[in-house]
């Protein structure tokens, strides 16, 4: 049996070669490590932007601002922009309590869960953020949505 070749520029399968490849060794290609979505969406500062954005229209939505009349607003948003900052490949987040336990006894309804994710979508749209990437982000949200609601009826 004839033995391939080796093949310049690491070995390009010959089914790819030729037809837009990105170039390089192809093992590489789609594992694009150097940019996260995390620097995508413009690190800490935009991601703090966006949570103070959501936590703006919850404490202006009335089915929601209860949740919040007494909570430390500052505290809430650097807690929650560190925690989707990791999850989008930014810094471990220095940590906090987990989702279920920080949730715990306050009564989130799926609803109330909903109306969250909506704010939140409209942030990203508002903010002009690549529709994939909202989705990544909406997607993780979603990721949540057992972990913080406790009233799986409403
Ligand atoms: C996946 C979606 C959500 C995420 C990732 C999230 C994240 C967080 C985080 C990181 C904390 C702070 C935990 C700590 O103290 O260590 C927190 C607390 C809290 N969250 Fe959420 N949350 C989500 C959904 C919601 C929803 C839908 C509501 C209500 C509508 C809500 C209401 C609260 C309240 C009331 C607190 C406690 C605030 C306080 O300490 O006074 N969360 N959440």
């Amino acid at each position: 049996m004839p033995v391939e070749p080796a093949r310049e520029s690491g070995g390009v399968p010959p089914h790819a070669a030729g037809n837009g490849s990105p170039g390089g060794v192809w093992w590489t290609w789609g594992m694009d490590s150097a940019t996260t979505i995390f620097d995508r969406l413009g690190g800490a500062a935009a991601i703090a932007a966006i949570v103070a954005d959501l936590y703006e229209r919850a404490r202006h939505d009335p089915e929601l601002s209860g949740y919040f009349h007494a909570t430390d607003m500052d505290n809430q948003r650097r807690k929650l922009a560190e925690m989707i900052g990791e999850a989008l490949g930014g810094p471990q987040a220095p940590w906090l309590l987990g989702l279920d336990q920080a949730h715990q006894g306050r009564g989130v309804t799926h609803r109330h869960f909903s109306l969250m994710a909506a704010h939140l979508m409209d942030v990203l749209i508002e903010r002009d953020v690549d529709p994939d990437e909202a989705n990544t982000v909406m997607n993780w949200l979603s990721s949540g949505r057992d972990a913080v609601v406790e009233d799986p009826d409403y």
